[in-house]
Formats: structure tokens, C-alpha cells, sequence
């Protein structure tokens, strides 16, 4: 048999090492293309593994093996070569660097599932304000959450997620809510990034925890009951960032979101009704 032993960072595989795969396999005459990572140091690379799992899944050729030495120790009749491959590792930054068509739709969905490379994700489509916000509110989201009893990691999540199409363009928010609730349109566009904000998450992104998406569906106007819906409400309109003392709300939050959220609730309604916003 000859094998090609495909070493490579996988920071998360991208299509185009599903390309080169198939293509060494093409080219060489290889039977079998094994997915290496190449690792250094201590990295973890638990989710990586995962992902490259999940994309090679369909593939009868391809399999993942974290130990070439060995493979080829015990299989000394095989005849093996080594593939490299820059450009790859290069498509994986394009990735971190926002542009999410890079990665097969399993591996997209199991990034924004798990929180993978988040922040990194997040930076890239928020101005630097935005982003400080949001890791702000992902921080107090997760605070509120430990002293609530709930999923701290989900909350932190919801938080950090929750305003991915606040920077959209007018025209590109447009766009989604003529998809997704062109009956909303008669709000304010303030509030359009919140429909948005969930509709790109669920189609392009492949988030698929329902009270998540229910909770960044609704963040602007505290319209849902759900229980991560009123934490990201709360969160969001007490972010610490903003520039009023929002303390002992914050307080009163960690100790009973439900509580919390009808004060919160009450005020924001003024507020917006005040601007003409709803
Ligand atoms: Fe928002
Ligand atoms: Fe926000």
C-alpha cells in the first residue's frame, strides 16, 4: 500500500485540506491519506482531532492517526511519503480572521457550538468598541450565571455572540430582515441586529443550541421569557463598559435574574418608548 501521511497544523482543517487530500490521492496513486497533527509542544488538540474527524468523515481514504512512527514501525511492507502544505495553514487564518466559507458546514457549526477560536472569530466582525462590549458583557453573563446555577460556559457564550450583526451594514441588515421578519421592519433598525444577529448565527454558523440562539433573537427588547433570554438582556443593558453605575443591579442580577430582569426590563422600556425606538 502506499500511504501519504498528511502533517499539518489543522488550526481547524479547512476545505482546502480536504482538496489536497484528495489530490495527493489523485496524484501519488496513494490508497490512503492519514491526517497528522502536527503538534508542538503542549497544544491541546482535542477539538482539533474532533473536527478533523468530522471532515473527513465521508472519506474511505482518509483517516486521522496521532501516531505516524508507529504506524510505520509496525507496517514496515507499506510505502509511505509525507505531505506538507503552507497554503492550508493559511486558509485556517482566513477562518479565525472571519471568513467562515473556508471550513465545511459540519466543522463551522462545531466551532460556534463549542466556542472554538470565539474571540478571534468575534474580533472580526466587530469594531474595536463593539468587541470590548461584547467580551464585557460575555464576562458579567457568566458571572450572572454562576450566581444563578446555570451553564456559565453557555451564558459566556450568548454574551460574547450576542451582537455579531450590530456592525452589519443598514443595507446588509436589510437584506436578512426581509428574510427572517420583514413584518419587524417597522422597529427601529436599533433593533433589526437582534433578528439578524440570530438568523446568521442559526444559517451561516450552525449554532445549534436552541436557547442561545432564542436568547440573541431576543436580547434588545427582553421580549422572551426563557431564562438565558432574560440573562442576556440584563447582562447586556448593565454591561460595566457602559457609562452609568450599574452596581447594585448587578448585584441583584447574580443573586435573581428574574428579579433582575423585570427591573431592567421596566427601565428599558422607558427608555426606548422615550426615543421612539419601539
Ligand atoms: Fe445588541
Ligand atoms: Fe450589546
Amino acid at each position: 500500500m502506499k500511504i501519504a501521511i498528511y502533517k499539518n497544523l489543522f488550526d481547524p482543517i479547512t476545505k482546502n485540506h480536504i482538496k489536497t487530500a484528495k489530490k495527493v490521492l489523485k496524484q501519488e496513486n496513494a490508497d490512503l491519506v492519514c491526517f497528522y497533527i502536527d503538534v508542538t509542544g503542549n497544544d491541546d488538540i482535542y477539538h482539533r482531532e474532533k473536527m478533523i474527524k468530522l471532515a473527513i468523515g465521508p472519506y474511505r481514504k482518509f483517516v486521522y492517526i496521532n501516531n505516524y512512527q508507529r504506524l510505520m514501525k509496525r507496517n514496515k511492507e507499506n510505502q509511505y511519503f509525507f505531505v506538507t502544505d503552507e497554503e492550508s495553514d493559511k486558509q485556517s487564518a482566513l477562518l479565525k480572521a472571519g471568513n467562515l466559507a473556508v471550513v465545511k458546514k459540519k466543522v463551522r457549526s462545531y466551532i460556534f457550538n463549542n466556542g472554538i477560536y470565539a474571540r478571534e472569530i468575534m474580533s472580526s466582525y466587530l469594531s474595536k468598541n463593539r468587541f470590548k462590549h461584547c467580551l464585557s458583557v460575555a464576562d458579567l453573563c457568566l458571572k450572572i450565571a454562576r450566581g444563578n446555577r446555570l451553564d456559565e460556559y453557555k451564558a459566556y457564550l450568548i454574551g460574547l455572540y450576542h451582537d455579531i450583526a450590530k456592525d452589519f451594514s443598514k443595507e446588509e441588515l436589510l437584506r436578512y430582515m426581509n428574510i427572517e421578519k420583514p413584518y419587524e421592519l417597522q422597529y427601529s433598525h436599533k433593533v433589526w441586529h437582534q433578528y439578524v444577529g440570530y438568523y446568521y448565527l442559526k444559517h451561516h454558523c450552525h449554532l445549534k443550541d436552541k436557547e442561545m440562539l432564542k436568547a440573541i433573537r431576543h436580547h434588545c427588547l427582553g421580549d422572551d421569557n426563557g431564562i438565558y433570554s432574560k440573562l442576556i438582556f440584563v447582562a447586556d443593558k448593565l454591561d460595566p463598559t457602559r457609562d452609568y453605575d450599574s452596581a447594585v443591579e448587578i448585584e441583584i442580577a447574580c443573586r435573581d435574574i428574574n428579579r433582575a430582569f423585570e427591573t431592567v426590563k421596566k427601565q428599558n422600556r422607558e427608555y426606548l418608548e422615550s426615543r421612539g425606538i419601539v
